[in-house]
């Protein structure tokens, strides 16, 4: 079976498959989109992370495709629907880095609160500056958390620690999972109206794309703290950026983009905002979820073998 590897995985997850005789493993990473469909028809296995699109066209490329492996949770890149017409089956890693995810929430949440960027940027600069990075403790603070998934669970779990009150719109689960994590359930408005932080823990589907928007913004607290470590364009980017500009958000902390790379004008205006921490989504990225989310869908190919 020959297998292609288009994005940056864990070379240690992947020993199942360099072990195993009745696989041949190609890893292509940095391909563009022409290259990948010129290449595409000679493997029966494709494993991706989010940097590829695979979309009807380059499955319509995929002669002998068997099996999608997504390397992570979020399947939006993969057009599941096509791949199913063509009797592809799609796999992904669900469990193996939600923890990793939740962790860098929390991470970018703190560096956001404490101005850890700019106080470190300012220090390695030669200055030593303090009052201008008085920040924000989370504790009697109220997060208002969209989506207590697997990530979400675990965010909502982090934030009790920090000892803050939780509040959770999620139409997806009962009262009583909620409570299980010291949460409590409310509808979306107010959870929009009450929270000091707000932070989405959704995937990004029909349902969830632009599920804050401007009229969100406009009844939320002035200085609300925003967080987006899920899918970019769950929040939407221009309602945020015009947030932050008019001051109503005091600052945001997101991973995601809704394209990414981002070449975007109103993406790069956000990562530009001095009161947004930002980085590459990173959420997945540590060498513990690299490795758990490689062995799943690694073992996914076997079995399907
Ligand atoms: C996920 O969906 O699990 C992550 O976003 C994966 C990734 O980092 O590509």
């Amino acid at each position: 079976m020959k297998v292609i590897v288009t994005d940056e995985i864990s070379e240690k997850g992947l020993e199942l498959l360099h072990n195993d005789q009745r696989v041949e493993l190609d890893v292509r990473l940095g391909l563009s989109k022409a290259e990948l469909y010129e290449v595409i028809g000679g493997y029966d296995a494709i494993i991706t992370r989010s940097g590829t699109q695979v979309d009807a066209e380059l499955l319509s490329h995929a002669k002998q495709l068997k099996m999608v492996a997504r390397a992570g949770v979020g399947i939006d890149n993969v057009d599941v629907q096509a791949a199913s017409e063509r009797g592809i089956i799609v796999v992904n890693a669900p469990f193996g880095n939600t923890n990793s995810a939740a962790e860098h929430t929390m991470a970018i949440l703190l560096s956001l609160c404490r101005n850890v960027p700019e106080a470190n940027a300012s220090l390695k600069g030669g200055k030593w500056l303090r009052a201008p990075f008085t920040g924000y403790e989370l504790k009697n603070k109220t997060l208002g958390l969209i989506g207590l998934g697997k990530v979400g669970g675990r965010v909502a779990l982090r934030a009790r620690s920090f000892e803050m009150d939780v509040l959770v719109y999620d139409p997806y689960i009962s009262e009583k999972r909620a409570a299980d994590f010291g949460t409590r359930l409310v509808e979306l408005d107010e959870l929009v109206r009450s929270a000091d932080v707000l932070t989405v823990h959704t995937p990004l589907n029909e349902e969830t794309r632009d599920m804050v928007t401007a009229t969100h913004f406009a009844a939320m607290k002035q200085g609300v703290l925003i967080v987006n470590c899920a899918r970019g364009g769950i929040i939407n980017e221009a309602a945020m950026l015009a947030a932050l500009e008019s001051g109503k958000v005091a600052g945001a902390a997101f991973d995601v983009w809704s394209e990414e790379p981002p070449q975007d004008e109103t993406i790069k205006q956000l990562i530009a905002h001095p009161h947004m921490v930002v980085t590459p989504h990173l959420g997945a990225n540590t060498f513990e979820a690299q490795t758990n989310v490689a062995i799943d869908v690694s073992r996914e190919i076997l079995n399907l073998l």
